[in-house]
């Protein structure tokens, strides 16, 4: 029977098996692949995992707390934080090319959780076991996809910031493995996790850096964290999230245009919104929101985001569009 609740149990028994009496530990990317693996995981064998949660800094608002409260409210998981945030923004100091932010923030990000590992390992040593493995969020087109080589990759390096470090040596536990998407929302549903979490549109790994066009510093971080909320606010309470395959939005840093505000002129950045509908983000269409709905997020942001006078809809498909601006 292919109900949700006989899946998630089947899953559990699954990872019991595979890991007896071991140590785990996963890498909470906020995202809904990885908070469903490590719920399960949690089921199978408590506390005998560890969640390590990267906190680099360019992720969207509330998405911390999401992870820090939300997640660990209704898992009761064993969670540790890395507070890199500092870190990401010196590597990423003048830099404006997406492909050098992307291998930047893909080594910091190895960095960071090889620390936050070997900090639990220390933990473990002295009671003298080892962590043994490693849990992933891998679903089954992550699977085929890595096995077939479709002939579009690559357009774009680094398309997950989660990769495995090198040198660490762990066996693999990945209980979504033969799983689609829409089915790991219906087990973690199951699991009791919040619909915050398990309804979230995809998110890039890299995240906000590689949705300022231009250098990352925490000012435009601030801006476009700002911005964002403003939209996915909008758009959420016009009940359009279905219709949204996801809506990036994305600060143009490096351009000024001139305005008008008050009594005065203003000299300041666009922000872009670019919401799409897809079924799997190999092509995409965009959609079409709403004229009142695209008015009060355009009216909100250029009044509550300082330094911004303008907001532009991205009108292109994909292809010949990315989703992503980077
Ligand atoms: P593009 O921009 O290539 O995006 O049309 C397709 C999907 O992939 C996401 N994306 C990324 N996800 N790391 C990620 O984890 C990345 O570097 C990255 N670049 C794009 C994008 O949000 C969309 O869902």
């Amino acid at each position: 029977d292919w109900t949700a609740a006989n899946i998630a149990d089947a899953l559990i028994d699954q990872v019991s098996d595979q890991i007896g009496d071991g140590l785990a530990i996963c890498g909470l990317s906020g995202g809904v692949d990885s908070a469903v693996a490590a719920a399960l995981v949690q089921r199978a064998i408590g506390d005998r995992l560890t969640c390590v949660f990267v906190d680099h800094g360019l992720l969207r608002a509330g998405e911390r707390e999401q992870v820090q409260h939300d997640f660990v409210g209704a898992t009761g998981a064993k969670l540790v934080t890395v507070d890199a945030a500092d870190t990401f923004l010196r590597e990423l100091s003048g830099v404006s090319d997406p492909e050098r932010k992307r291998k930047i923030i893909g080594r910091e990000f190895i960095r960071s959780f090889e620390g936050a590992v070997s900090e639990v390992l220390g933990d473990h040593a002295e009671g003298g076991q080892q962590v043994d493995y490693l849990v992933q969020g891998t679903l089954y087109p992550d699977v085929v996809e890595s096995g077939g080589g479709s002939g579009t990759a690559n357009i774009k390096s680094h398309h997950n910031v989660g990769g495995l470090p090198e040198d660490l040596e762990f066996s693999l536990v990945e209980p979504l493995r033969l799983l689609f998407k829409d089915e790991v929302r219906a087990v973690g549903r199951e699991l009791g996790l919040p619909e915050e979490i398990v309804a979230r549109q995809p998110f890039p790994g890299p995240g906000l850096a590689i949705r300022i066009v231009g250098e990352v510093t925490a000012e435009r971080l601030a801006m476009l964290r700002k911005a964002d909320l403003i939209a996915r606010e909008e758009l959420s309470a016009a009940g359009l999230d279905s219709q949204i395959w996801q809506c990036p939005v994305v600060l143009l840093a490096d351009v000024r245009s001139v305005g008008v505000q008050g009594d005065g002129r203003t000299y300041g950045h666009p922000i872009v919104l670019r919401p799409v509908s897809s079924e799997d983000a190999m092509t995409a269409d965009w959609t079409r929101v709403p004229y009142e709905v695209l008015e009060i997020i355009s009216t909100r942001i250029t009044n509550e985001v300082p330094d911004v006078n303008r907001v532009v809809l991205d009108l292109t498909s994909k292809p010949p569009g990315t989703i992503e601006w980077e």
